[in-house]
């Protein structure tokens, strides 16, 4: 499909506003729910759940033998679940074969907002042109929904967001205004972009020592 347009919103709250219904949407939640979700199906989960409540997940992972329910509050895991949200620990075996309920505080409530959406799809830095590539497949409206944190910006979710527009602008969507500022801070190194002192985000998990 040749696109039209590619908009970014930067929090997961601004999308309740929008109408999605025939936009293809790409989640991102760089740190840490859509890189998570990305690594459990690559080391081979058999598929995600995503919810918005710790109770939810409870009863979700009663009706679902065998199921692992994952998650953090506050980045860790709530009393009663059976891992976090950590991509490392989602990359070995510990998921391979399983359902992951995965409840988390901004990147599952972003999947919610957007489930109005024609398709939705997870974006990454490790999987933004695919994912660009992917949501262009389903429609010639592609929103790249980030999750942010609480409510604000976050510049980690941005830059993947970026990153994605960029590979839709060379399939000919024509990028937002929005969409061109984050096009732009991706294509700064990501360490430049992305560090201890631009990344409020990034601060909060060194400091809980992931
Ligand atoms: C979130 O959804 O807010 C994040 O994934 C939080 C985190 O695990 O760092």
């Amino acid at each position: 499909m040749i696109g039209t347009s590619c908009d970014i919103i930067f929090t997961a709250q601004e999308a309740v506003k929008l109408s999605l219904e025939d936009h293809s949407v790409i989640v991102i939640d760089v740190f840490r729910a859509t890189t998570s979700i990305l690594s459990a199906l690559e080391a081979g989960a058999a598929s995600i759940i995503p919810v918005t409540e710790v109770a939810e997940g409870l009863v979700r992972r009663a009706a679902v033998p065998g199921s692992l329910l994952c998650g953090e509050r506050e980045g860790l895991p709530p009393a009663g679940f059976d891992m976090g949200n950590s991509p490392v620990a989602f990359s070995g075996s510990a998921v391979r074969g399983k359902t992951v309920i995965l409840t988390t505080t901004n990147g599952t409530l972003a999947l919610r907002n957007a489930s109005s959406a024609g398709s939705v799809h997870i974006g990454c830095l490790r999987n933004a042109a695919a994912a660009a590539r992917a949501a262009a497949r389903d429609s010639d409206k592609v929103t790249i929904l980030c999750a942010g944190t609480g409510g604000r910006y976050s510049i980690e979710d941005a830059y993947a967001a970026g990153a994605c527009a960029d590979e839709l602008r060379v399939l000919g969507f024509a990028p937002t205004d929005a969409a061109w500022s984050a096009v732009l801070l991706s294509r700064l190194p990501p360490e430049t972009a992305v560090n201890r002192e631009t990344c409020l985000h990034l601060r909060r998990l060194l400091a809980l020592g992931f």
